[in-house]
């Protein structure tokens, strides 16, 4: 989001932000070469893989992928909105920003901030029910059978919805909240027969709030004190609640999990809360849904180490695999506890204790390969040699993609073991399977990620071996347009800037032509500012990690523009022919004539 900051300030306020200087408030960095280098602030790392270029004017991340000019890195490292950044950086370089005025952007404030307002005034009030209301007998017996102390019920701020229709919206109605507004927090619902009205969403159940980092309440999670159902009842989506953004009790594991470097992921908010309260404060939980991406880039702040520790049930172990990928994907070093007996984290704490479950995290963590022997060997007989090589066919996936080869061999070493079979037999059986199977640890480096993607190719098909080299070969091209701006000129005579069916990487060429004809400063800095795009500025991310060394540089050029050309030939002599094939269906010899007259000039 841009605000509403004139376009000149901006540029003078990045022009007086040295990115060096700038970044050396936050990250300690050590001069290299011509750039700077220091230890990511996005993810924790050892040796440093953070980069900043003082020419450029941008950052990057060879470790975890992130990357982007001094506004982003500001975005980013205080998690401010664009405008905010410039502020920030304004104040810093002793620029006046004059005030802006936008009525829709001042509307939405005030409604998040209501928002806001009104959900803490909810929470007070199920608490103050819990704890000093008659009606809240049942659930405070409940809690207590559930065995948490009245010191996190309190920290926590668990609180009890009354099984009346209307106390919360008579309660917000009295601190003068129109009930259409909170409708549209999800507090209270529509009657939809009889006279018109609304009703409370809660009713007769224990309350969760569900907050953001930073500790302020986005929603609620509503349970009921018995078997019925639903169990649980949640805020539906509204302009605070983001399921697919949020973490349960991220606000109060972040710190640990920094300090930990582990941050263990399971399913439900009182397993979260038993955690805690036993002592285990790096602990948080999805919200009952798939894990998300965005979830994951959040953990990411913190800690690449993820211990999922979910249900072994079937759909335990569905949502696991599919957290599985996704957090391998984003980089995390991903393990899976299965909790013995199919207890869940909560009840396995309560009848073991904190220590036997931090045991099993340490003991019974399993790599994915691990993990998928265990189901496979759950599935087939093992007394059999068949059984044997069925079990074997459905792990090999998980473990020819292991890019280190001293942990590829270990789980090589381990299912021989349990298989009963020789090392050489299995790693026969690895060598043999076609690599490719996503279930791999192959892509924990988000470099290699990048370098291996298939983001270029035609969505859902397999890539030609032509389509490859020709993505490639684009690739390389928007890699030195950036670097350059003769270079882009020069592209842009030989083939035009629409060179790409891709719509980011058009998104790029068009944003450089534009910069380049209205002579503004030719800087992939730049860039990050004026693109609107999320998976544009994504690819330009990614893009800017590429590195293509300086000697030959001509001549690599050259290549990819005959490559792109002759692709373009290669796609019109296909298409000639396929008209060739309809005209002689239609026996017109006269466009077939034609056709064949355009091809022999094409070759
Ligand atoms: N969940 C939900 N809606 C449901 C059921 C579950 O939103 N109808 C979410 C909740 O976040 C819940 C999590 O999925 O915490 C895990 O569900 P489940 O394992 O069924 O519940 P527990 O958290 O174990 O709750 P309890 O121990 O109270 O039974
Ligand atoms: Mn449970």
């Amino acid at each position: 989001m841009k605000g509403l900051i004139p376009e000149e300030v901006i540029d003078e306020v990045r022009a007086s932000s040295d990115i060096v200087n700038v970044v050396s408030d936050y990250v300690r960095l050590r001069k290299q070469g011509t750039n700077y280098v220091g230890l990511c602030p996005f993810h924790n790392e050892k040796t440093p893989s953070f980069m900043v270029s003082g020419d450029k004017q941008i950052f990057r991340c060879f470790g975890c992928g992130e990357g982007g000019n001094v506004f982003s890195f500001i975005m980013k490292f205080d998690k401010l909105s664009f405008p905010e950044a410039v502020r920030l950086l304004a104040n810093r370089a002793g620029i006046t920003i004059p005030e802006e005025d936008d009525p829709a952007k001042n509307a939405r404030m005030k409604e998040v901030n209501e928002a806001f307002e009104i959900n803490e005034l909810v929470k007070d009030f199920y608490q103050y029910i819990l704890i000093n209301h008659q009606v809240a007998g049942e659930a405070r017996s409940y809690l207590k059978k559930r065995g948490l102390t009245g010191e996190t019920i309190d920290k926590f701020q668990i609180g009890f919805a009354p099984p009346s229709w209307d106390s919360l919206l008579k309660f917000l109605n009295k601190k003068g909240f129109a009930p259409e507004k909170l409708e549209k927090l999800g507090l209270v619902l529509a009657r939809s027969k009889g006279k018109p009205g609304f009703y409370d969403r809660f009713r007769n159940r224990v309350m969760f709030p569900i907050w953001d980092i930073r500790g302020k309440v986005v929603g609620f999670g509503g349970r009921v004190l018995d078997d019925s159902v639903p169990k649980y009842l949640n805020s539906p989506e509204t302009v605070l609640f983001n399921k697919s953004h949020l973490l349960y009790g991220i606000n109060k594991a972040a710190e640990s999990i920094r300090r930990n470097d582990q941050v263990i992921i399971v399913e439900g908010y009182l397993d979260v809360i038993t955690c805690h309260q036993s002592g285990i404060s790096n602990v948080v939980a999805s919200l009952g849904t798939a894990f998300t991406r965005e979830q994951g880039k959040l953990l990411l702040r913190y800690s690449q180490e993820v211990v999922m520790a979910y249900d072994a049930d079937a759909a335990g172990i569905h949502a696991t695999m599919r957290g599985w990928q996704l957090l391998d994907d984003l980089g995390c070093r991903v393990r899976i506890v299965s909790i013995p007996d199919g207890k869940d984290p909560d009840e396995f704490i309560r009848v073991h204790g904190a220590e036997e479950f931090t045991r099993v995290i340490r003991q019974n963590a399993q790599s994915l390969s691990e993990f998928n022997t265990d189901r496979a060997m759950e599935k087939y007989d093992m007394a059999t040699l068949e059984g044997k090589f069925k079990i074997a066919s459905e792990v090999i996936p998980s473990i020819k993609n292991i890019s280190n080869e001293i942990e590829k061999n270990e789980a090589i070493m381990k299912l021989a073991q349990r298989l009963h079979l020789s090392p050489e037999a299995v790693r026969a059986e690895v060598e043999k399977t076609p690599r490719g199977s996503r279930n791999s640890w192959s892509n924990r480096d988000k470099i290699t990620a990048s370098r291996n993607n298939n983001d270029n190719r035609v969505p859902g098909g397999v890539a030609s071996k032509e389509e490859d080299a020709r993505s490639r070969a684009e690739e390389s091209l928007l890699v030195l347009m950036l670097s350059d701006s003769n270079i882009f000129l020069k592209v842009k005579e030989e083939i035009g800037v629409h060179f790409s069916s891709r719509q980011e990487y058009l998104n790029i060429t068009n944003l450089l032509n534009e910069i380049l004809e209205n002579e503004l400063d030719y800087q992939p800095a730049v860039l990050f500012d004026r693109l609107q795009d999320e998976s544009t500025t994504e690819i330009l991310k990614r893009l800017l990690l590429v590195e293509i060394p300086e000697e030959n540089r001509d001549q690599v050029i050259d290549d990819c523009i005959r490559t792109v050309k002759e692709d373009e030939i290669r796609k019109k002599r296909e298409e000639l022919l396929r008209r060739m094939e309809e005209a002689d269906k239609a026996r017109d010899q006269e466009l077939r004539k034609q056709l064949l007259l355009e091809y022999t000039r094409l070759i």
